[in-house]
C-alpha cells in the first residue's frame, strides 16, 4: 500500500557506516551497565555461557531476519509487516514493538540520567576512595534529582531524533564507538592490575552451573534479545534504511561480534573492582555507579579519565536511546502521518512521563512492588526484557521462517551471500530452532513444561 506521503527515503551512506549506526544502536547501557549487574546475580560465568549459545542460535538469525524485513518493505515495523503479508494480524507484532519502545526508553533514560549525573560529579567533585556508595544511594532516595537528570537525557535523545538519523548518527557512530573501545580498554587493563583481578576473571569466565537456575537462563535469554536491540523492531527499523547492495549476514556478524566484545570488556572492567574491594556482585543496578568511581579516585589522572569515560558511555546510551525512540516516532510519521517534529516531541514527552515511576523508584514509590518482590524500575525491564522482547522475537523468526516466500528471502541474502551454505544455515536456524528456543525456555519458566 502507498504511503500518503511518499518521499524518499535515506539510506545510509556507506557499509561501514551501517554497522556502525546498527552497534550503536546495540552497545550502550547493556553492555556496559547491564550485563555485568545481571552476570552478578546470575551466577557470573554460566550467565555468560547462556548469553553466548542464546546470541548464536537466537540472535544472529533474528537480527538477520529484522534486516530482511525491513530492507524489502523499506517501512517501519508496524507499515512492513502490512506490507509483506495480507493477514492483517501480523502488524500486531510491529504494535508490541512501538509498546516495548516506550516501556523500554522510560526506564533507560533514568540509567542514562544517572550517566549524565556522574560527568557532572566527575566534573566538579570527583569521587574520592569510598564516597561513590553514599553519593549513589542519596542521589537514588532524591526524587527531584532523579526526574531532573532523567528529563534532561530524554531531551538530549528527542534533539537528535528530530534531526532525522542517517548523516547525524552515521557520522557520529564512525568517532564515537572507536574511541569508547580505546577507553575501555584503558580501563580494563587498568581493572587487571588490581589485587582482585584473578577472582574477578574467574568469576566472569568459569562457570558455576549451579547458579544457574530457570529464571537465569530467562534472563540471559532477555539479555541477547536487550543488548543485540532484537525483537521490538529497532533493527527492521535500522534495515528499511539500507541499499540493497549491502551484504547483510556480515553486517549482522560484525554487530554482534562487537557487541560481545563491549559486553565482555565492561565485565573485566568491573568485577577485579568488585572483588578488590569486596563489593557484593548481587548489589544490582547499582553495581557500575558504585565500583567504578572507585578506580578513578585510585588512578593517575583519574578525574580525566572519569568524565571521557561517562562522557563515552553517555554517547553510547544515546545511539542506543534514539533507536528506540524512532520506532515509535517512525511508526507515528509512517503511519499517522504526523511531522517528525510533532511525533519527536510529543512522544518524547509521553516516555518521559511514563519513567517517573521509575525514577522515583528508590524514593517516593520506594517499596511499591510490581512482579513479585521487584520495584517498579525492575518490574518494567523484567516485563520488557524478558517477555517482551523474546516474544517479538518469537513472531519476527516465524515470519521470516514460514511466511516470507524464498524468492523474497533470497532477494535480500542469498544473491550476494551464497557461501558456505550460509542462507540454508540461517533458515534451518530461523524456522526451527530460534522460535522453538524461546518457546521452551518462556514455557518453562512459567512452570508449563515438566523440566
Ligand atoms: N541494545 C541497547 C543496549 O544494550 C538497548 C536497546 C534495546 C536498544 C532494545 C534498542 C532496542 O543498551
Amino acid at each position: 500500500m502507498a504511503n500518503k506521503t511518499e518521499q524518499p527515503r535515506d539510506h545510509w551512506a556507506t557499509k561501514l557506516g551501517f554497522v556502525l549506526a546498527a552497534s550503536g544502536s546495540a552497545i550502550g547501557l547493556g553492555n556496559i551497565w547491564r550485563f555485568p549487574y545481571k552476570a552478578g546475580q546470575y551466577g557470573g560465568g554460566a550467565f555468560v555461557i547462556a548469553y553466548v549459545v542464546s546470541v548464536l542460535i537466537i540472535g544472529i538469525p533474528i537480527m538477520i531476519a529484522e534486516f530482511i524485513i525491513g530492507r524489502s518493505a523499506q517501512k517501519s515495523p508496524v507499515g512492513a509487516f502490512k506490507q509483506l503479508s495480507f493477514n492483517r494480524a501480523w502488524p500486531l507484532v510491529g504494535w508490541l514493538g512501538v509498546l516495548s519502545g516506550f516501556i523500554i526508553l522510560s526506564y533507560y533514560s533514568v540509567v542514562g540520567g544517572w550517566i549524565l549525573r556522574y560527568i557532572w560529579e566527575s566534573g566538579f567533585h570527583f569521587f574520592k576512595e569510598g564516597s561513590a556508595g553514599p553519593i549513589f544511594s542519596s542521589f537514588l532516595a532524591n526524587p527531584w534529582q532523579q526526574l531532573i537528570w532523567h528529563g534532561l537525557f530524554m531531551f538530549m535523545t528527542m534533539i537528535i531524533v528530530r534531526g532525522g538519523i542517517t548523516t547525524g548518527i552515521e557520522r557520529w557512530s564512525k568517532v564515537l564507538m572507536p574511541s569508547l573501545l580505546i577507553i575501555l580498554l584503558i580501563l580494563m587493563i587498568n581493572s587487571l592490575r588490581f589485587p582482585g583481578a584473578g577472582e574477578g576473571i574467574q568469576f566472569i569466565l568459569k562457570p558455576d552451573f549451579s547458579k544457574l537456575t530457570r529464571e537465569g537462563i530467562l534472563e540471559a535469554l532477555g539479555h541477547a534479545f536487550f543488548s543485540l536491540s532484537l525483537g521490538m523492531g529497532a533493527m527492521l527499523t535500522y534495515g528499511s534504511y539500507l541499499d540493497k547492495g549491502t551484504n547483510i549476514s556480515s553486517s549482522a556478524l560484525e554487530i554482534v561480534v562487537l557487541n560481545t566484545f563491549y559486553a565482555l570488556m565492561a565485565g573485566l572492567m568491573i568485577f577485579p573492582i568488585v572483588f578488590t574491594y569486596d563489593v557484593d556482585p548481587q548489589v544490582g543496578p547499582g553495581l557500575f555507579f558504585i565500583t567504578l568511581p572507585e578506580v578513578f579516585a585510585r588512578m593517575p589522572a583519574g578525574q580525566l579519565v572519569a568524565i571521557s569515560f561517562f562522557v563515552l558511555v553517555a554517547f553510547a546510551a544515546i545511539t542506543s536511546a534514539i533507536s528506540l525512540l524512532e520506532v515509535v516516532v517512525s511508526y507515528f510519521i509512517d503511519e499517522l502521518n504526523w511531522s517528525r517534529k510533532k511525533a519527536d516531541y510529543v512522544m518524547g514527552t509521553v516516555i518521559f512521563l511514563i519513567g517517573i515511576p521509575s525514577a522515583l523508584s528508590w524514593s517516593s514509590l520506594k517499596g511499591v512492588t510490581l512482579f513479585g518482590s521487584r520495584d517498579i524500575f525492575d518490574s518494567l525491564d523484567f516485563l520488557a526484557t524478558n517477555y517482551m522482547l523474546p516474544i517479538g522475537g518469537f513472531f519476527i523468526a516465524l515470519f521470516a521462517g514460514w511466511i516470507l516466500t524464498h524468492g523474497q528471502k533470497e532477494a535480500e541474502i542469498k544473491r550476494i551471500e551464497n557461501t558456505f551454505h550460509f542462507y540454508d544455515i540461517w533458515h534451518f536456524l530461523v524456522k526451527y530452532i530460534a522460535p522453538l528456543a524461546v518457546l521452551v525456555i518462556l514455557l518453562q519458566k512459567t512452570g508449563v513444561l515438566p523440566f
